[in-house]
């Protein structure tokens, strides 16, 4: 059994048709076929059920497809920490999610930058679940995100939960006074959530707050990006709930107000590959926590 073999079981077991598994593979059907029957010949076993459509695994299969997905990830975590290890020259690759931006991001790698200038950072935007798929492929080496992933070959530090604001028009009528709103006032308010894909994402979680708390906002659009929210709330479009930090954005037609509500936190967590245990990634650490220090933000430490 090689390497191949397991590449071409994960595109048919996903696919659910061996048709459209050779066009992902970039081969023709018959020898993807075949390949599979050598697969199946040599483990003595049936991964997917003789004569099903769409395909459907038996129970080895999917034992088989959830391990083979595994070797696959660690096939490429460690081509990538290799390169990286290998690699003369430091450089550090941060994703993040846009909120961050405007608030405590620009201080933390400037801070990086202060401390360690011989080492080249590059900045990408990007959804947390685009950073996942980032950081496996090699193309970032950590991810500032807001959201939870069970994946396993991804490691996550919980930096800090960040509570959420309300965001609106200055003449909307809940701009009017001041002090925190509650949720429920909100219910039937038009609210932008974003981002719209890939999900889930932070629009999830603002959803997830009214779910915790028993109420579901009654007109809710999904809006591609943060920027996007923001300009529909200052044209008086509807409101938003987003991280505190976005206030940092300044915007000349918004105003915002605390959300008051248990649940309506959102967490940022620092995200890298399993192995990855580089003296750049203990330092882009240290950096996040000394900011925290320095402004008095409560946090839990830990170590990378
Ligand atoms: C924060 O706001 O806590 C934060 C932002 C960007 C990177 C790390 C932390």
């Amino acid at each position: 059994m090689e390497f191949r073999h397991l590449r071409y079981f994960i595109a048919v077991a996903e696919e659910k048709n061996f048709t459209r598994a050779a066009e992902r593979l970039h081969m023709a059907q018959p020898p993807l076929s075949r390949q599979i029957q050598q697969l199946e010949e040599f483990l003595g076993v049936e991964l997917i059920q003789k004569g099903t459509r769409p395909v459907s695994l038996t129970e080895a299969g999917v034992f088989f497809l959830a391990h083979a997905r595994q070797l696959l990830d660690q096939f490429q975590e460690l081509k990538t920490m290799t390169q990286r290890i290998g690699k003369l020259e430091r450089a550090l690759s941060v994703g993040f999610v846009a909120s961050t931006l405007y608030g405590l991001l620009p201080d933390i790698i400037r801070r990086y930058r202060e401390r360690h200038p011989e080492v080249e950072v590059t900045l990408h935007e990007m959804t947390t679940v685009e950073q996942l798929k980032a950081l496996k492929e090699g193309r970032i080496d950590v991810g500032f995100g807001r959201l939870m992933s069970e994946e396993p070959s991804i490691r996550r530090i919980l930096l800090r939960e960040e509570r959420m604001v309300v965001a609106m028009f200055p003449g909307h009528r809940l701009a009017s006074e001041e002090g925190s709103l509650r949720l429920v006032e909100l219910v039937g308010e038009p609210l932008l959530v974003y981002p719209k894909a890939p999900r889930p994402s932070f629009a999830d979680q603002v959803l997830a707050v009214f779910t915790t708390a028993g109420l579901v906002p009654e007109f809710v659009s999904e809006v591609r990006e943060l920027q996007i929210a923001m300009g529909l709330v200052a044209a008086g479009q509807g409101i938003a709930i987003v991280p505190e930090s976005v206030q940092g954005m300044h915007h000349r037609n918004v105003v915002y107000r605390k959300l008051e509500d248990k649940h309506a936190f959102s967490p940022i967590f620092f995200s890298v590959r399993n192995m990855d245990r580089t003296q750049e990634l203990e330092d882009m650490l240290a950096a996040v926590y000394s900011i925290y220090d320095d402004l008095a933000i409560p946090h839990i430490k830990e170590q990378l």
